[in-house]
């Protein structure tokens, strides 16, 4: 496909350069240590069910941009739950539980979070409460009851859940299992992004011989991108160029960086990127990415069902893929490079690069996935 004439549809991002990058195994390994990460393998990998998601090369995507290989980890495959967020809180509850199964657990989220958290309850019998805000939809609401989970609506945003569920867990003695970390809560959000490293165990068996040159890391509280460079750290044998993406009502890391300390966004729109849509940086997540963001890029939503219609209408590889809004900013961040020669000069992304880019959601919201793909069509 010749993408130029969707230029204006794809020319459109913010970029910055981080001046403290400074990637350091040492550093990083000392926040995680190997233990955590090789701990939370060896548990995910016994759990019924298991298998590891796919490692998909968008073929016909590197072949329209003149990139020599694209990798796309599929976590739409993830258990059935389909995100990564199915390695996280799942398995730090079960750590929990094994020190106490008589606890009621409690989390806020913008949903994979939260269905993670139920269905790791359910399978050990543990109660669980759930606040959500009033930007989640019915549907994610749903799928979070069938795991038994009893919802909290709070009238606000994220972040409003977020200190509702705060609030009422101290007052109830529930115990918090929640991705984000602050002062004194740590060890439960390393749990949980010790689970999210399994993608990439996974990825360096898959990748065989291949190292990438370039990984594009999504970000919402940093969680998952500060524990996927945990993994580079441990697996990869060639660090890779690490950029960061987020969407551009979202982007409190690319601020944080700029400012040099972790910053509060006041969010004014949501994103459609939903589990994208935070106003802060976890404490950790930060100490890893403060460093080891080299780029930082900021996204708008409109490509989004451009490109989510792309995966599904099999554009980009042999298969059809169902990738869901959080899958997208990778491949848009790609769009914007081959479009912007300066930003795809400033990113080094040549004819001989190896890109890994993260499919992390499939359709966890099916109405609002059919409704992008209907735009997504009108587009194409
Ligand atoms: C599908 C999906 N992708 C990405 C993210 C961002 O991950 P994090 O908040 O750990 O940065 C989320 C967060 O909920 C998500 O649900």
């Amino acid at each position: 496909m010749d993408y130029l004439k969707y230029k204006n549809l794809l020319n459109c991002s913010i970029y910055h350069l981080n001046q403290n990058y400074n990637f350091s195994k040492n550093y990083i390994l000392n926040i995680f240590s190997n233990k955590n990460l090789s701990d939370a393998y060896n548990n995910i990998s016994k759990w019924k069910d298991y298998k590891p998601t796919p490692l998909i090369e968008l073929n016909k995507l590197a072949k329209d941009l003149k990139i020599n290989k694209i990798f796309y980890k599929d976590e739409s495959k993830r258990f059935h739950l389909e995100s990564f967020k199915a390695l996280g809180g799942a398995y730090a509850i079960e750590q929990i539980a094994k020190k106490n199964n008589k606890i009621i657990i409690s989390t806020a989220t913008a949903g994979n979070h939260g269905r993670s958290v139920a269905w790791g309850a359910q399978r050990l019998g543990i109660k669980c409460k759930i606040f959500i805000s009033k930007n989640v939809s019915k549907t994610r609401e749903e799928e979070m009851k069938k795991f038994g989970a009893e919802i909290i609506r709070v009238n606000g945003n994220y972040d409003d859940s977020f200190k509702k569920c705060k609030e009422i867990s101290k007052k109830n003695n529930w115990q918090i299992v929640q991705d984000i970390s602050w002062e004194n809560y740590s060890d439960i959000p390393t749990l949980i992004m010790s689970g999210y490293s399994v993608m990439i165990k996974e990825i360096v068996d898959q990748l065989k011989n291949h190292n990438p040159t370039h990984v594009i890391l999504q970000a919402g509280v940093g969680g998952m991108a500060a524990a996927a460079i945990a993994g580079i750290a441990a697996y990869f044998k060639k660090i890779p160029e690490i950029i960061i993406v987020e969407s551009n009502n979202a982007a409190g890391l690319l601020q944080s960086i700029k400012n040099n300390k972790p910053t509060k966004l006041n969010i004014k729109k949501e994103s459609i990127m939903g589990g994208m849509s935070c106003g802060e940086i976890s404490l950790i997540a930060w100490k890893v990415l403060n460093k080891s963001t080299k780029h930082s890029i900021a996204i708008p939503d409109d490509a989004v069902p451009f490109v989510i219609t792309l995966l599904n209408k099999a554009k980009l590889s042999d298969d059809k893929i169902i990738g869901g809004e959080c899958s997208t900013p990778g491949i848009i961040t790609l769009f914007a490079a081959h479009m912007n020669f300066d930003l795809k000069n400033k990113l080094s992304i040549k004819s001989d690069s190896k890109i890994l880019v993260f499919g992390c959601e499939g359709a966890t919201d099916k109405q609002i996935y059919e409704k992008l793909i209907k735009i997504g069509e009108q587009i194409i």
